[in-house]
C-alpha cells in the first residue's frame, strides 16, 4: 500500500517497544477520558448550588447531626437514594446534589443494615421517633437496631455550637450573625433525643413527597 501506512507502522512498533513513551501516551488518553466527564461537572449548577428552599441546619439540628455521627447511625443508614426503581418507590424521589451542598462532611455511607434515611423526615411522628431511639422493639418487635438511651438522660450545653457554625460558614454554609448568636441558648438544656429527632425530621424535606421525578423537581 502507500508509504504513508508504512511510516505509520513504523511509528505504532516504535512505540510500542518503547514502554515509558507507551505509559506516557496511555495516561494521556486516559486523563482525557476522565476530564471530559469530570470537569463539566465542576460548573454545572445543578451540582454545586442547593435546589430551591434548601435551609442550614438549624443549632440544635446541627447537633442531632453531631450526634448521629457520634453514635455511628450512618454505618448502619445511608442517606443516598439512587434513581433506580425499587428505591424510588421505597424511598421517594431519588436524591440530587443539590440537597447535600451545606453538608461538611456528607453522611450519605456506604451500609444498609437498617433503611435509606435520606427522606425519612416527616415520615414518622416526633413521639415515634422517641419509642424507637428509646427501644427500637418498642415499635418495631422484629429490629435488631441498637438502643439508645442514653440520648435521653445526656443533655445538650451548646459551648461549641455556634463555632461549630461558624466553622461551617466558613466553608459556605450561609448562617447569619443571629443564628450563631442565638446558638447556645437553642440547644443548652435539651436532651440529645431532641437534637437527634429535629436532626432526622428535617432529612429530606426540601423535595417534598410525591414530586414528580423530572429535571424540574430540582
Ligand atoms: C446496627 C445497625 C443500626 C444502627 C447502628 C442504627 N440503626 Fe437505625 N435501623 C436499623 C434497622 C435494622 C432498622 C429497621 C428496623 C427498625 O425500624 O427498627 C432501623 C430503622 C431506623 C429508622 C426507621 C426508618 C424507617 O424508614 O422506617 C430510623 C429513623 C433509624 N433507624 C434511625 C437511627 C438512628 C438515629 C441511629 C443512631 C442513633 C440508628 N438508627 C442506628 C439498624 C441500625
Amino acid at each position: 500500500m502507500s508509504n504513508h501506512h508504512n511510516t505509520n507502522e513504523t511509528l505504532h512498533s516504535k512505540i510500542e517497544k518503547n514502554i515509558a513513551v507507551m505509559m506516557v501516551l496511555i495516561l494521556v488518553v486516559i486523563s482525557i477520558g476522565a476530564l471530559v466527564e469530570i470537569v463539566p461537572l465542576a460548573f454545572q449548577k445543578d451540582v454545586t448550588e442547593p435546589v430551591k428552599g434548601l435551609k442550614p441546619l438549624t443549632a440544635l439540628q446541627l447537633e442531632g447531626r453531631d450526634i448521629y455521627i457520634r453514635e455511628g447511625c450512618n454505618v448502619c443508614h445511608s442517606q443516598m437514594i439512587r434513581p433506580f426503581r425499587a428505591e424510588t418507590e421505597r424511598y421517594g424521589h431519588y436524591s440530587v446534589a443539590g440537597e447535600f451542598v451545606y453538608d461538611h462532611p456528607f453522611v450519605w455511607g456506604s451500609k444498609r443494615t437498617g433503611p435509606d434515611l435520606a427522606r425519612v423526615g416527616g415520615r414518622y411522628s416526633d413521639e415515634w421517633h422517641r419509642a424507637h431511639l428509646y427501644n427500637p422493639r418498642d415499635v418495631v418487635p422484629e429490629s435488631i437496631m441498637p438502643a439508645y438511651h442514653w440520648l435521653f438522660e445526656n443533655t445538650l450545653d451548646g459551648k461549641h455550637t455556634a463555632d461549630k457554625m461558624r466553622a461551617l460558614r466558613a466553608v459556605g454554609v450561609p448562617y447569619t450573625d443571629a443564628d450563631i448568636e442565638g446558638a447556645q441558648a437553642a440547644v443548652a438544656g435539651k436532651a440529645e433525643v431532641e437534637a437527634v429527632v429535629a436532626y432526622l425530621q428535617q432529612l429530606g424535606t426540601v423535595i417534598p413527597p410525591n414530586t414528580p421525578m423530572t429535571r424540574q423537581a430540582q
